[in-house]
C-alpha cells in the first residue's frame, strides 16, 4: 500500500507550470485513488467505525476543508447520518460535545498542517477515534490516526491544491457510498448509479479537461479585469464553488466570495452592479438546478455578468451570459467535473495577469505553524 513517487513525476514534463501539469494529471490521479480504495483493507474498518459512531465530525484546512464539506453533504445524503464539518482551526468550538463513541475524519493532503494536527490531538484526548485522509505516507497526521486512507495523487508541487482535491473527493465519495450501504440508507438504484459514475471518474475528468480548457481561457481574460467576483451554488455545489473562489483568490489575487446562493438577498446582492462577475456552479441535480434559476435571475436583473459551470443541456444556459458545460453525471461527483474549469479559470486568470501560479505571494504549500 506504499505510494511511491518517481523523480519524473516531480518535473514539469513540458508544461509551463506545475499547476497546469497537475490539473492534467487528474484523470489518472482519481483513477489510481479509486483503485487504491477498492482494494484497501482499511476501508471496511473505517466504514465500521463511522457506521457505529455516535457523532461523526470531518475537518480540514483550505482546500481540504472543502473536501471535508463535500463528505459532510454526501455522507448525510447517502447514508442518512448527520456529519458535522468544521474548519480545523475552529476545533475548540466543537470540542465540548465530542467524546468516546465519536469519530473524527481529518483531511490533509500533506498530513502536516498544524491546525489539523491540533484538532486531531484535542479530539483524540477526549477519546474520539480518528480516521485521516492524506496524500503523504507516514506524515504526522497519519502517524497519529487510528486509521489512514491514502489518496494517490502523486506529489503536488503547485501551492494551489488541484489533484489532491479531486482525489480527496473521489475517496470520500466512495467512503460515503460504503457508509450508505452499512447504514442501509442507500437505495439500490442510487447505489448503482453512483458506482457506475465513479468507476468512470477518470473519463469524466478527462472529458471535462478536453471540453472546458478553451472556454475557461477565454473567460479568464474577461474575469481577470475584475477585482471582485461571487461564486455561488447550492447543496453539493457549495464546497465546489468555495474551492473555485479560493483558487482565483490564491493565484490571480481576485477577491472572490463564495456562499450558498440563497443568501444573496440577505446582504451580498447589495454589492452587485453592472458587469459584476457571478459564477454559478450548477450541480447535476434537477432540484438544485431549478432553485438556482431564480438566483441567476436575481443577479441578471441587477446587470451582473453571469457565468455558469454546469451539465450539458442545462435550462440555465439561456439565462446566463456565458456557460461552460461539463459532463452530466451523478450529483455526488460534482467536484470531479465542475472543479476542472474553475481550476483552469484561476490558472489562466493568473497567467493573463502576469503572475506565476506556482508561487503565489504570502502562501506556503504546507503550514506547520498555528
Ligand atoms: C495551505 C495550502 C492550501 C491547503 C492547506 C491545507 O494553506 O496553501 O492549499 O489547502 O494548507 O493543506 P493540507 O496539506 O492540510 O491539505
Amino acid at each position: 500500500r506504499i505510494v511511491e513517487w518517481s523523480l519524473s513525476e516531480a518535473e514539469k514534463s513540458g508544461y509551463p507550470h506545475f499547476m497546469l501539469k497537475e490539473i492534467h494529471e487528474q484523470p489518472r490521479a482519481v483513477m489510481e485513488t479509486l483503485h487504491g480504495a477498492l482494494h484497501d483493507q482499511l476501508i471496511p474498518e473505517a466504514v465500521e467505525l463511522l457506521a457505529n459512531a455516535e457523532k461523526v465530525y470531518v475537518t480540514g484546512a483550505g482546500t481540504s476543508f472543502h473536501a471535508a464539506e463535500h463528505f459532510s453533504i454526501t455522507g448525510t445524503r447517502l447514508a442518512g447520518k448527520p456529519i458535522i464539518s468544521f474548519i480545523s482551526s475552529e476545533y475548540d468550538t466543537y470540542l465540548p460535545a465530542a467524546g468516546e463513541g465519536d469519530v473524527l475524519i481529518v483531511v490533509s493532503q500533506s498530513g502536516e498542517t498544524m491546525d489539523s494536527l491540533k484538532a486531531l490531538r484535542a479530539f483524540k484526548r477526549k477519546g474520539v477515534r480518528v480516521i485521516s485522509v492524506s496524500n503523504v505516507i507516514d506524515s504526522a497526521i497519519p502517524r497519529e490516526s487510528h486509521v489512514t486512507l491514502y489518496t494517490r495523487a502523486g506529489p503536488e508541487i503547485g501551492v494551489a491544491a488541484t489533484k489532491t482535491f479531486t482525489t480527496q473527493t473521489t475517496l470520500l465519495t466512495y467512503l460515503a457510498v460504503r457508509l450508505g450501504e452499512a447504514t442501509g440508507q442507500l437505495d439500490a438504484g442510487e447505489r448503482e448509479g453512483i458506482l457506475r459514475s465513479i468507476s468512470s471518474a477518470g473519463e469524466l475528468v478527462k472529458k471535462a479537461l478536453e471540453d472546458t480548457g478553451e472556454r475557461a481561457k477565454k473567460l479568464a481574460s474577461a474575469i481577470s479585469r475584475s477585482s471582485s467576483a461571487y461564486y455561488l451554488s447550492r447543496g453539493v455545489g457549495v464546497p465546489v464553488a468555495k474551492e473555485g473562489a479560493l483558487k482565483i483568490k490564491e493565484i490571480a489575487y481576485i477577491h472572490a466570495e463564495s456562499y450558498p446562493a440563497g443568501e444573496s438577498k440577505h446582504g451580498p446582492i447589495a454589492l452587485v452592479e453592472k458587469s459584476f462577475p457571478v459564477v454559478f456552479v450548477i450541480p447535476n441535480d434537477t432540484y438544485l438546478e431549478t432553485l438556482l434559476l431564480g438566483n441567476i435571475e436575481e443577479m441578471k436583473a441587477r446587470g451582473a455578468f453571469t457565468v455558469g459551470v454546469g451539465p450539458e443541456g442545462s435550462r440555465a444556459v439561456e439565462l446566463l451570459n456565458d456557460y461552460i458545460p461539463v459532463p452530466r453525471t451523478h450529483w455526488a461527483l460534482t467536484p470531479l467535473t465542475h472543479t476542472i474549469p474553475l481550476q483552469l479559470l484561476a490558472y489562466y486568470a493568473a497567467v493573463e495577469k502576469g503572475f506565476d501560479p506556482d508561487k503565489p505571494r504570502n502562501l506556503a504549500k504546507t503550514v506547520t505553524v498555528e
